[in-house]
C-alpha cells in the first residue's frame, strides 16, 4: 500500500486477536514512533508495553483505581473493568514526557508531539496488515494509574494503543470532504 492511500484509509478496529504483534514487527511500529515530529530534539516520549502477565497486571492497575474512585462498586462490575486490557493480545502505553518551562516548547507542543508517535504506531500497524485501536477512557487520566505507570508530575498518558490480528475486515473510513473543513486565505 502506497503512502497516500494509508494516510487516506487509515482505520481503527476494535475487534482484535491473538498472535500479538512479533518482536519485529515492534521494532517497525516503535521506529515510526520515533519519526514523530519533535520541536528542539526533546524526544518527549516514552512507551510501556503490556502483553501475557502484564495485560493481568494492567486490568488489576485499572480495577484498584475504579475501586479507588467507587468504593461501592459490585465485583461484577469491577471484575469487567479488570478484564478491560484483554480486548488485545497486546497493549502500548504512549506517554508525553514533559519537560516543563522549556521556554520554546510548551507542554502543549510535547504532549501533540507523543500524539504524533501513537498515531505513527497506528499507521505502521496497518501497513504491516496488523489492526489497531487508541484508547484512553477514564484511566488515561485517573491518578491512581498515574502513579502506578510511573508518570511525573507534568506527564502526560496519551493513550493505550490496542494492537493485534484484525478480527474482521476494517471498517470503511467516513467520507468527509476537505472543503468543509478549509478555510482559504487567497
Ligand atoms: C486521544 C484519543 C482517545 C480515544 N479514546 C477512545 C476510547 O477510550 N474509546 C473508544 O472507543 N475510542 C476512543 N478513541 C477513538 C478511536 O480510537 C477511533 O479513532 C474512533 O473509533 C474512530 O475510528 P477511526 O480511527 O477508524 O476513524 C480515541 C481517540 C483518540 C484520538
Amino acid at each position: 500500500m502506497d503512502a497516500l492511500t494509508l494516510l487516506h484509509q487509515r482505520s481503527s478496529i476494535g475487534k482484535l486477536a491473538g498472535p500479538a504483534p512479533s518482536r519485529e514487527q515492534l521494532d517497525g511500529l516503535y521506529r515510526a514512533a520515533l519519526r514523530a515530529p519533535d520541536h528542539k530534539g526533546l524526544t518527549p516520549w516514552r512507551f510501556i508495553e503490556f502483553s501475557g502477565a502484564g495485560i493481568d497486571r494492567l486490568g488489576e492497575l485499572f480495577a484498584e483505581a475504579e475501586y479507588q474512585a467507587n468504593p461501592h462498586i459490585d465485583d461484577a462490575t469491577l471484575d469487567a473493568v479488570r478484564k478491560k486490557p484483554k480486548r488485545a493480545p497486546l497493549i502500548i502505553a504512549v506517554i508525553a514526557k514533559v519537560t516543563p518551562d522549556q521556554p520554546k516548547v510548551p507542554p502543549v507542543e510535547q504532549v501533540l508531539s507523543a500524539g504524533c508517535a501513537a498515531h505513527a504506531i497506528l499507521l505502521a500497524a496497518q501497513a504491516m496488515g496488523l489492526g489497531a485501536m487508541w484508547r484512553t477512557g477514564s484511566f488515561a487520566f485517573d491518578r491512581t494509574v498515574r502513579r502506578g505507570l510511573g508518570l511525573g508530575e507534568h506527564d502526560e498518558l496519551v493513550g493505550f494503543l490496542y494492537l493485534g490480528q484484525p478480527g474482521g475486515r476494517l471498517p470503511t473510513p467516513p467520507r468527509r470532504d476537505p472543503a468543509d473543513f478549509v478555510e482559504r486565505w487567497d
